[in-house]
């Protein structure tokens, strides 16, 4: 089944004082997906952005916002981020206890519905419950910050995921988290992942152009 590979800035790693400028950049630049870390300070030992920064976007960008809730209980801010204009949402399965009750209240919003699981929590019941989301993002960093270095073993449960979906005839897409970059991205997408989160790796460089040119080339999308 032929893979579409997507490329996912992730602002966290973008100029704040200049957050538009930099989406138009990465937007000419070639992005696919403007990737949106919202921390809520006890998930992750961590703050960022949140609901009016996302509405702001919304008004200046056609490309889909990819909001990944870092956080806690997301279900109390599902509704908001979804009228805010995320047109995809992702809540940890750690913090989730029923992932099909989850799943089904995102898609009721009207956004594509996905799992994220950390660099330490096994697949398993994220495959399980694959049938009711869109995705299923990989952390491949510990989350809560950018510019962490890639862990490579997160790589085998990336295979695991994609293979278990095959198994089941599900054609999710898989995102990948953390450390990603040129040199590492045929990586992530040989093992499965076709969506490609990368915040320091795009914007600690000053040609975006280049960079996601160059990441599409390493996967064979260009
Ligand atoms: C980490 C965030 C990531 C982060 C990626 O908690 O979820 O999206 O911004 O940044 P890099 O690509 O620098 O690891
Ligand atoms: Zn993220």
């Amino acid at each position: 089944m032929a893979r579409i590979f997507k490329i996912a800035p992730s602002i966290l790693s973008a100029d704040f004082a200049r957050l538009g400028e930099e989406i138009h950049k990465v937007e000419v630049a070639g992005a696919d997906l403007i990737h949106f870390d919202v921390m809520d300070g006890h998930f992750v030992p961590n703050l960022s952005i949140g609901i009016p920064v996302l509405e702001s976007l919304r008004k200046i960008t056609r490309l889909p916002l990819d909001a990944h809730l870092m956080i806690e209980r997301p279900e109390r801010y599902l509704e908001a981020f979804a009228k805010a204009g995320a047109d995809s949402i992702s809540v940890h399965a750690e913090v989730c206890p029923d992932l099909p009750a989850i799943a089904a209240q995102m898609r009721k919003l009207g956004v594509r519905a996905s799992v994220a699981i950390n660099p330490e929590t096994p697949p398993d019941r994220t495959l399980q419950a694959a049938g009711d989301f869109d995705m299923i993002l990989v952390m491949s960093v510990h989350p809560g910050f950018g510019g962490q270095g890639f862990i490579p073993e997160t790589l085998d449960k990336v295979r695991t995921i994609r293979a278990g979906l095959e198994r089941r005839g599900l054609a999710l897409d898989i995102e990948i988290d953390g450390g990603i970059k040129v040199d590492n991205i045929d990586r992530a997408a040989n093992a499965g992942a076709n969506v490609f989160v990368s915040g320091s790796g795009i914007f600690g460089n000053p040609d975006y152009g280049a960079i996601i040119g160059a990441m599409r080339s390493r996967i064979g999308a260009a």
